[in-house]
């Protein structure tokens, strides 16, 4: 059984995780706009991943005998000035629920939770790698400074990217 407190942050972060995906599938629509096709597919699979992580939690909590609670879900912002602040966004983004993740982390240990502890190792993991994998992205753009050929090629890299639910692959 969960405490009242830890299925409370739970549902904060099932929120959270969904945001991101929101966040994500704005950044997509905006470079979809921008006629940068590969940037957009680079983002709409990271707001697919983004809902596994929440349906994660949402399983999580219902395998424990709690209550899943929806909030309502913060509208992202709609536009930025070009591709290095959106990357920007995206890595700042990642280290804010990193941050999330490690509370949440501390919260189980101190109640004695190895259960939840246990669920939210595989996102102490999957941090790391979205950290990564956002710094990557903003410093390939920073170094071609975001603008001319450097960020066609980087484009048709981008396009390259697939969605894998890696929540069902343990
Ligand atoms: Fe669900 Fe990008 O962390």
């Amino acid at each position: 059984m969960l405490s009242n407190k830890m299925e409370e942050q739970l549902n904060k972060q099932v929120n959270a995780e969904m945001y991101s995906a929101y966040l994500y599938l704005a950044m997509s629509a905006y470079f979809e706009d921008r006629n940068l096709s590969g940037f957009a597919n680079w983002m709409y699979v990271q707001a697919q991943e983004e809902m596994t992580h929440a349906m994660k939690i949402y399983r999580y909590i219902n395998d424990r005998g709690g209550r899943v609670n929806l909030e309502a879900i913060d509208a992202p912002p709609k536009e930025w000035d070009n591709e290095i602040q959106v990357a920007k966004q995206v890595y700042e983004h990642e280290q804010k629920v990193t941050k999330m993740i490690h509370d949440l982390v501390d919260l189980a240990r101190n109640e004695k939770d190895h259960g939840t502890d246990n669920m939210l190792q595989w996102f102490v993991s999957e941090q790391v790698e979205e950290e990564a994998n956002a710094d990557e992205l903003l410093q390939q753009l920073k170094f071609i400074e975001g603008k001319g050929q450097g960020l066609l090629m980087l484009d048709r890299e981008l396009a390259k990217r697939q969605f894998v639910d890696e929540t069902q692959e343990e």
